[in-house]
């Protein structure tokens, strides 16, 4: 019988937020597997009593990085873990964006601005500024050129405390054609979805967004397809190393689809707008549980 640990975040008295896990664990259990929740950062968990891990929803990480990574590592090393520790490591850091564009992948243009750096901002354009650990727009704004001392504030605020900041053009398409999350599992398409543009023009940096407006099945494109299977044959150790993996692609200003994020660490199925995916995952960790 597989054991399986369905990993997710200690959500404290607020219910826990991650839809997808009961319905993961109890169809696992369907299966004949012994599936258990178990929160990255327990330390009473017996992760070698596993025979596989299953990175699901550990959204406190992005500003733990070190901790989590220091996590994956020692949890990789008593079972399997899915993704292994060293895709985390790279992925937990949007300096891979950098990676995936000198690899030939069409990715949203990207300047990184560490603590110290000098301050460039584009004054031709509406521009984003975000960290490069982060998730749910967490300390993301977009700004007009006329806004430029708001942003140098933000990038001043992140420095301090000690994050680099990622400066993107505004991709202006985002607001008519949104953005489009294709999701991998087991090696294959498994669907994608596709959602609205989530910064409002005037939100500030630490303030609240909706992180999936509208979300909706997508079909996705030839051509949003093939730039999908660049990012993942651009993953260090291969698409092979990975069991999941979710593609965000928005479309430039000539159309093509580019990549905006590459999320291999916990990317959220919404099972819930895709039930017949359900048992291709179930699948998927099975036969990895069983490697
Ligand atoms: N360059 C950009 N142009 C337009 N919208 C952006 C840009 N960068 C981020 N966004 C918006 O902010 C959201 C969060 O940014 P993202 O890079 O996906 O980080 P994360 O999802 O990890 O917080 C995106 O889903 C998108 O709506
Ligand atoms: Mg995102």
């Amino acid at each position: 019988m597989a054991r399986v640990a369905l990993v997710s975040y200690n959500p404290g008295e607020e219910p826990g937020a991650d839809r997808d896990l009961p319905v993961l664990r109890a169809a696992l259990e369907d299966a004949g597997a012994e599936a258990a929740v178990a929160y990255w950062d327990d330390p009473e968990v017996d992760w070698a009593g596993f025979d596989l891990a299953v990175i699901r929803s550990t959204w406190d990480y992005s500003w733990r990085v070190a901790e989590f990574v220091a996590w994956a590592e020692r949890c990789a090393g008593l079972t399997r873990l899915a993704n292994p520790a060293g895709v985390v490591r790279w992925n937990t850091d949007k300096r891979y964006v950098g990676d995936l564009a000198a690899a030939g992948v069409p990715v949203v243009p990207t300047r990184y601005l560490a603590p110290g750096d000098p301050v460039e901002l584009p004054e031709d354009q509406e521009f984003v500024v975000k960290p490069t650990a982060g998730a749910g727009a967490r300390y993301a704004a977009r700004y007009t050129p006329r806004e430029r001392e708001t942003a140098i504030r933000q990038l001043a605020r992140m420095h301090a405390e000690g994050l680099t900041a990622m400066v993107q053009p505004y991709v202006k398409n985002i607001d008519v054609r949104g953005e489009r999350a294709l999701q991998f599992f087991g090696g294959r398409l498994l669907h994608a979805s596709r959602k609205g543009a989530v910064l409002e023009p005037g939100t500030p940096f630490d303030g609240d967004k909706v992180p999936h407006p509208r979300l909706a099945a997508w079909e996705p494109t030839p051509a949003e397809l093939a730039v999908a299977e660049r990012a993942l044959a651009a993953v260090p150790d291969g698409s092979d190393a990975v069991l999941y993996a979710r593609v965000d692609l928005v479309d430039g200003d000539d159309g093509e689809p580019r990549v905006m994020e590459l999320e291999l660490v916990e990317p959220n199925l919404f099972l819930w707008l895709h039930p017949r995916s359900l048992p291709v995952v179930v699948e998927a960790i099975l036969k990895a549980a069983a490697l």
